[in-house]
């Protein structure tokens, strides 16, 4: 609802920005900067904070920085020790995009391969859907996963050649399972199951159906991530963007570090899902840079990366 967020936007900005001045002991005037989100996101919840940051900065004085989002989520792993040293790789995943980003320092990164459909927070949340779960489903797949057995049901691995993704596949591939209520393996014709069946079957499997959707996920991603990591080079490994949130995810990412002699680097989970602290720490890079808007562009400039 693109319409009320832009509302709540617009009634929360100055009672948040008020609190964090507070919370982090300082004064307006002791900013140097202001950073904003510039893009991806809903045109109206960015606007508001774009109008905001350049009131802000227009009053302080101060320079005015624009943030790109998915830079900022990879960014977000040089917030906090232990940092990873450049040049390294980015798993980003999140509910509008899944990339591996080539990090060569905070101004020079490239996209070496991406979701060619669905993005892999869609792929949780459509597959929670499917099971009745409400939105976002990731967090909820993750917590069911916990007591569940991924080597229950096999879902297909999409043969996408390259470093991209593809997750459109397993979402029909879950549809058409849970239509014929977990027959198709067991039944060569097709069994087509009432809708009291297919509820049945989900409930009497949720954990495991939790549990071995999330696994083939997590193994899309990080047999990519490895071919990344062989075809570049480069063994400093890091993850971000929402579904780094995902305990299956982060443990796999640490036992696939291990076998391949990787250093792996999963930021804190509050800075996993969106955040200030990742548009702080991008705006802290462009600073130093010198990378300002002109006042005069304002909410219209384009935030590069
Ligand atoms: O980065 P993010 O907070 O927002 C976007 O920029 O999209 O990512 C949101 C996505 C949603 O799809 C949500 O279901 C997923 O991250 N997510 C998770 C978990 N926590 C959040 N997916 C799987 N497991 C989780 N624990
Ligand atoms: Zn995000």
């Amino acid at each position: 609802m693109p319409e009320l967020a832009s509302r709540a936007h617009m009634q929360n900005i100055v009672p948040v920005v008020d609190t964090a001045i507070k919370e982090a002991g300082i004064s307006l005037s002791d900013l140097s900067a202001i950073a904003f989100t510039q893009s991806p996101g809903l045109i109206g919840s960015l606007l508001v904070g774009a109008q905001f940051a350049k009131s802000l900065s227009l009053a302080l004085q101060i320079p005015l920085i624009a943030v790109h989002h998915m830079q900022a989520h990879v960014l977000a792993n040089l917030v906090e020790e232990p940092k990873p040293s450049f040049p390294f790789l980015c798993l980003t995943v999140s509910g509008g995009h899944t990339q591996i980003v080539q990090c060569l320092s905070p101004f020079d990164m490239k996209i070496i391969g991406e979701t060619i459909d669905d993005a892999a927070g869609e792929a949780f949340d459509k597959s929670a859907s499917l099971l009745g779960l409400p939105y976002p489903g990731g967090p909820l797949v993750d917590k069911y996963a916990l007591d569940g057995n991924p080597g229950r049901f096999s879902f297909p691995e999409p043969q996408i050649p390259g470093l991209n993704f593809s997750f459109s596949g397993l979402k029909t591939s879950i549809l058409y399972f849970l239509q014929n209520a977990g027959k198709s393996h067991i039944h060569k014709e097709i069994y087509l199951a009432t809708e009291e069946e297919q509820q049945q079957f989900i409930k009497d499997n949720l954990a495991d159906l939790c549990a071995s959707i999330q696994d083939r996920i997590i193994s899309i991603l990080l047999n990519k991530l490895k071919k990344a990591s062989i075809q570049t080079g480069i063994t400093e490994i890091c993850i971000a963007g929402g579904v780094s949130a995902n305990s299956g995810l982060r443990s796999a990412l640490v036992d696939m570090g291990k076998k391949y002699k990787w250093n792996t680097f999963i930021p804190p989970f509050q800075y996993c899902t969106d955040n200030a602290g990742m548009i702080a720490i991008t705006g802290y890079y462009k600073y130093l840079n010198k990378d300002f808007v002109p006042l005069s562009e304002g909410a219209s400039a384009k935030a590069t990366w």
